[in-house]
């Protein structure tokens, strides 16, 4: 019996083996691997170690390189032109094999969708981000800036200081003032905070599951203490989400008409849109239920993408930017310089204008983001044959 068993293993393998041969795949440089089991256990380090080796396989191959994990044929490409040819053409529009593992959090938010209900959440979320709506959000920013600035300020004499915490405790704050509506009162701070940490454990649970292709599938995950853990932070982190919808679907019910003009300065200016009046986010999603447009489950979906998707991305450029700065005097200097151009002795908060001089820290920003990409990797999935350059096939 034992042994009947070895040889359906071993033949299951062997199957797995040819099915994944790939004439095309096999030209790409990669690292050897083990016979069958290929570079499957080459990556199963820690998340520090692993970026020095995926710097060292760039820095090895150049162009581009392969990895094998079992089944799952990998190719990192690289250079400029090689990206853009992946992310402007038709043969690879649909989202990779790592979004799946996000799939638990995001749904089918705006980020994981495809085809027509991509356009039309696009369609209609678009309508959220526009300039003028974002200049109406300019005095929750200052306030939030200037809160963040007070923390920071008590660290000074300090001998080391975590900045993060402080960093997105600003950023969820925004994030919910603005796109959301919602001013966070004690109990959501504290709900905020399990919120941050949530992100960041899900974000390991994701990178655990993405290194292991036997847990690739949901059936195998969700069995683990992993896949537990990861059930119990969605718990709490669905709460927060829920309890940011309801505070706000509250407000609306209540203020039926110009829900907008709370952010607005000017209380007599409507913003406009292709003749529709503009909303923040959660508005616009709360207007789109009542218009039969979408559902309780997809203004959720909407929610936890923005706010996953922009929380941790602005948090991390916000923190390298500073590092940075802290490790280049010189660059501060600049930027000090700018600002006292722009606003000589005066301690009035900036406008909109002001933002669109500071030239010098927008290239300080795009520098770090450049040297420190918040999402290093872009994941996609080919569906006809592309190529690049004039050899390099790949089906
Ligand atoms: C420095 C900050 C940010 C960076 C570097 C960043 C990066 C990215 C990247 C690379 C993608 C494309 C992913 C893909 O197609 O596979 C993306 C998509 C997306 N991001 Fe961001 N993001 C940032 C801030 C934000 C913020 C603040 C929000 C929300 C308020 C947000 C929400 C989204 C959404 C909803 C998508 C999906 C868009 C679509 O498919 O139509 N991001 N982001």
């Amino acid at each position: 019996m034992l042994l009947a068993l070895q040889c359906l293993v071993i033949f299951l393998i062997f199957l797995y083996w040819i099915r994944s041969k790939n004439k095309e795949f096999d030209k790409i440089p990669r690292p050897p691997g083990v016979l069958f089991l290929h570079n499957t256990l080459d990556f199963l380090s820690d998340t520090v170690p692993l970026f020095y080796q995926f710097r060292m396989l760039s820095n090895k191959y150049k162009r581009l390189f392969g990895i094998k994990l079992g089944p799952v044929n990998a190719v990192f490409i690289n250079y400029p032109e090689d990206i853009e040819k992946v992310i402007n053409g038709s043969a690879v529009s649909e989202k990779g094999l790592m979004y799946d593992f996000v799939e638990p959090w995001l749904k089918q938010g705006l980020l994981l969708s495809e085809g027509s209900k991509w356009h039309k959440r696009r369609k209609l979320l678009t309508r959220a981000f526009t300039f003028s709506i974002m200049s109406t959000f300019k005095s929750v920013i200052v306030e939030n800036c200037q809160t963040f600035l007070g923390k920071l300020e008590k660290e000074v004499n300090a001998s080391k200081t975590n900045i993060m915490p402080f960093i997105e405790d600003f950023v969820i704050h925004s994030i919910c003032e603005t796109a959301m509506g919602t001013k966070l009162d004690e109990e959501d701070i504290n709900f905020g905070k399990l919120y941050r940490e949530g992100i960041y454990k899900l974000g390991q649970c994701a990178f655990y599951r993405a290194q292991r292709v036997w847990f690739h599938p949901t059936f195998t995950f969700k069995f683990t203490e992993v896949g537990k853990k990861q059930e119990d932070i969605l718990k709490i982190m669905n709460s927060f989400r829920d309890r940011v919808i309801q505070s706000r679907r509250k407000f609306y019910n209540n203020n039926k008409t110009n829900i907008v003009n709370d952010f607005n300065d000017n209380e007599n200016d409507i913003v406009q849109f292709n003749g529709k009046v503009k909303m923040p986010l959660l508005d616009l999603l709360l207007e789109a239920e009542k218009d039969g447009v979408i559902d309780e489950k997809g203004i959720a979906e909407e929610v936890d993408t923005f706010m996953l998707g922009g929380l941790d991305t602005t948090a991390n450029t916000i923190q390298f930017t500073m590092m940075l700065l802290a490790n280049h005097q010189d660059a501060q200097e600049m930027i000090v310089n700018e600002c006292n151009n722009i606003f000589g002795s005066s301690d009035r908060s900036a406008t909109m204008a002001d933002l669109a001089q500071m030239k010098y820290l927008e290239c300080c920003i795009k520098e770090s983001m450049r040297l420190y990409p918040p999402i290093p990797i872009i994941n996609r999935k080919v569906q006809q044959t592309l190529t690049l350059g004039k050899s390099i096939t790949i089906i």
